[in-house]
């Protein structure tokens, strides 16, 4: 199992469209993958789940339970993609940012030890801060993505959350920056052109090749709890993300299940 925080304390910058298609093109490659909505504002919660269908969120037990109690996987629900769950985030998870003793920080990470093998992927979208649920969440954390919005002053900030990674790196020594992604993009944009630029030259090699272009269903498909891959296959959302997930299995060294078992049939 790896976990992959997806942070950046920008809001609006793609992490949670991230976390919603990146999860999905995982799952459809066949792999394990269980989303954490760590943002007390629920969007990605709100992307599968209606609020009928939720008894239990991470704010029952992450914060109500001090280790005894409801299980991690109560917060847990089934997504309508085979392989995708989902741990549902609740108004109240606000909450966890003003915990103040030291083990409430290890909490998400003795929680995720707890289901070690249930699933290859758990990708975690944090909330747009750099404060505690952020550092709860880097120091269970594996990787760390962080999404870039092809604009101005996109890079406001980065400083601020690899400070936090370096720090977090003394309890968690091997967290490690998977990459940068640029999101957002739209090529007749000079914002976006110089956003791009400055990117390829601070993030060098942590730049993903990938670039997710501007795209009107990408911002859309939520609306309909649907993935880009349901809401829109033909779309260049759908390519983007495709190619975002590819590039992930790639980094990461794992060959897709697909193509294994495409290259055996052969
Ligand atoms: N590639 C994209 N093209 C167009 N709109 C996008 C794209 N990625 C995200 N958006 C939209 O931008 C807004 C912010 O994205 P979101 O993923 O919620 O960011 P964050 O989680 O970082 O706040 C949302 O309305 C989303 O639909
Ligand atoms: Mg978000």
């Amino acid at each position: 199992m790896k976990t992959i925080a997806i942070a950046n304390q920008k809001g609006g910058v793609g992490k949670t469209t991230t976390a919603v298609n990146l999860g999905a093109g995982l799952a459809i490659e066949g792999f394990r993958v269980l989303m954490i909505d760590l943002d007390s504002q629920c969007n990605l919660t709100r992307t599968f789940l209606t609020p009928e269908m939720i008894q239990n969120t991470l704010a029952n037990v992450l914060i109500d339970n001090k280790g005894d109690g409801l299980p991690f996987g109560a917060a847990i629900y089934e997504t309508h993609i085979e392989n995708l769950d989902l741990a549902a985030s609740h108004i109240r998870l606000a909450k966890l940012e003003k915990s103040s003793q030291f083990d409430d920080l290890f909490r998400l990470k003795d929680s995720l030890n707890s289901l070690s093998d249930e699933y290859d992927f758990v990708l975690i979208d944090c909330p747009p801060s750099l404060g505690i649920v952020v550092t709860q969440a880097l120091l269970a954390s594996d990787h760390v993505i962080v999404p870039l919005a092809a604009e101005y002053y996109a890079f406001e900030g980065t400083q601020d959350l690899e400070e936090t990674i370096k720090s977090v790196r003394r309890s968690n020594p091997s967290l490690n920056v998977l990459g940068y992604v640029v999101t957002r993009f739209d090529a007749r944009t000079t914002a976006s052109a110089e956003a791009y630029k400055q990117a390829q030259a601070m993030f060098g090699d942590k730049l993903f090749e990938t670039l997710v272009r501007s795209n009107t269903h990408l911002i859309a498909a939520p609306a309909y709890r649907q993935s880009i891959f349901e809401y829109a296959q033909a779309s260049r959302g759908s390519e983007d993300y495709l190619n975002l997930t590819k590039e992930f299995l790639a980094r990461l060294e794992i060959t897709s299940k697909v193509r294994l078992l495409k290259e055996k049939r052969k």
